[in-house]
């Protein structure tokens, strides 16, 4: 009935920018991930007939809104698979919460696999993604290791809308340098950003055409393993994202001053010959794409940027597993 597993963030090529259905929380387009080797949730849940409600504790400290998500997903695991107890999570992150590090994507997917352990579910991984899928629609690439691709599916309740391995972590020599720029909560979180941003902005439809179309180009660039047409259609997608997101009322903008600098940092280190690409999700960090031999020379430049306060090196990692269980 207690059960630990890992799982580490991921980072989107191809973003997911708003649902087709909020209930089932489908995606209204396919996205395409790398999971990283770092940025790491672990999460142990047990079950216990004992406990009166769920206690959730994040980093040690009773967990707050995030906690609401947590219930909200136990509550969705209860009813699914007649579970009565309650349970107590205790989860960490070894990387700042909600600041755009994906931290819901890495939590739900330890998340979903410590509950399937825990209460001996045995759900086969496109089952277990559909799951996490329910407390962020990220998390369910994060179950998978390399690069992986999200379905967005067609059947009403999302059974197949769930992410495939697309390429091991090893099939592109490459390294994700994180310049960190702000360690604080976001003020718009992505569920709320997305729904906004499709209601308001004149720009979605062509978002959602536009991504549709790169879908096809990353796939082909991961499978030919070309790192400078995965960088290239990374970074054209994400601000094509943000573009979409700035058309919003109210708008969104994410960035921060030190966001805009690491751009041109990493602009300024194309023009020198190095190849580095950008990609930016809902807040104000920059994802840095590099050959393993480019690293240390764009670790650098992005330390020399104004505003930048960390630099962390990922590359390409395993999916979601099991720490411990205990019956
Ligand atoms: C910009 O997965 O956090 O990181 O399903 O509403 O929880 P919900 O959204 P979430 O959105 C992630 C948005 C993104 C792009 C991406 O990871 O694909």
């Amino acid at each position: 009935m207690k059960a630990t597993a890992r799982a580490t963030s991921n980072i989107a090529l191809i973003k997911y920018w708003g649902k087709r259905d909020i209930t089932f929380n489908l995606p209204a387009t396919g996205s395409i991930s790398v999971t990283l080797d770092g940025l790491a949730t672990t999460t142990t849940v047990e079950f216990d007939e004992g406990c009166e409600s769920d206690e959730i504790l994040l980093n040690g400290a009773p967990a707050g809104d995030a906690g609401a998500r947590v219930t909200k997903f136990l509550d969705l695991v209860r009813a699914k698979y007649g579970v009565s107890a309650h349970a107590r999570v205790e989860t960490h992150n070894d990387f700042p919460t909600g600041a755009g590090l994906a931290s819901s994507a890495s939590g739900f997917a330890a998340l979903a696999l410590a509950c399937n352990e825990a209460l001996s579910l045995g759900l086969p991984t496109p089952a277990l993604s559909a799951l996490a899928r329910r407390g962020s629609g990220s998390a369910a690439r994060s179950l998978l290791g390399g690069f992986a691709e999200m379905l967005p599916g067609t059947s009403p309740d999302g059974a197949d809308a769930y992410a495939v391995p697309l390429a091991d972590p090893g099939h592109v020599p490459m390294n994700m340098l994180i310049a960190v720029t702000s360690s604080g909560p976001k003020k718009v979180g992505s569920t709320e950003g997305m729904q906004r941003t499709e209601e308001t902005s004149p720009y979605h439809p062509a978002w959602v055409a536009a991504t549709t179309q790169d879908l096809d180009a990353m796939r082909r660039a991961i499978a030919d393993a070309v790192l400078e047409e995965i960088g290239t259609l990374a970074e054209s997608n994400c601000l094509r994202m943000h573009a979409s997101m700035l058309g919003a009322r109210p708008p969104l903008l994410y960035w921060n001053s030190a966001t805009v600098a690491a751009i041109h940092t990493v602009w300024g280190l194309r023009e020198r010959g190095i190849g580095a690409w950008f990609t930016i999700d809902a807040g104000p960090q920059v994802k840095v794409i590099c050959s393993p031999i480019d690293a240390k020379a764009v670790e650098s430049a992005l330390r020399n940027t104004p505003g930048v306060t960390d630099v962390i090196l990922t590359a390409p990692g395993a999916g979601a597993s099991i720490v411990e269980s205990v019956s």
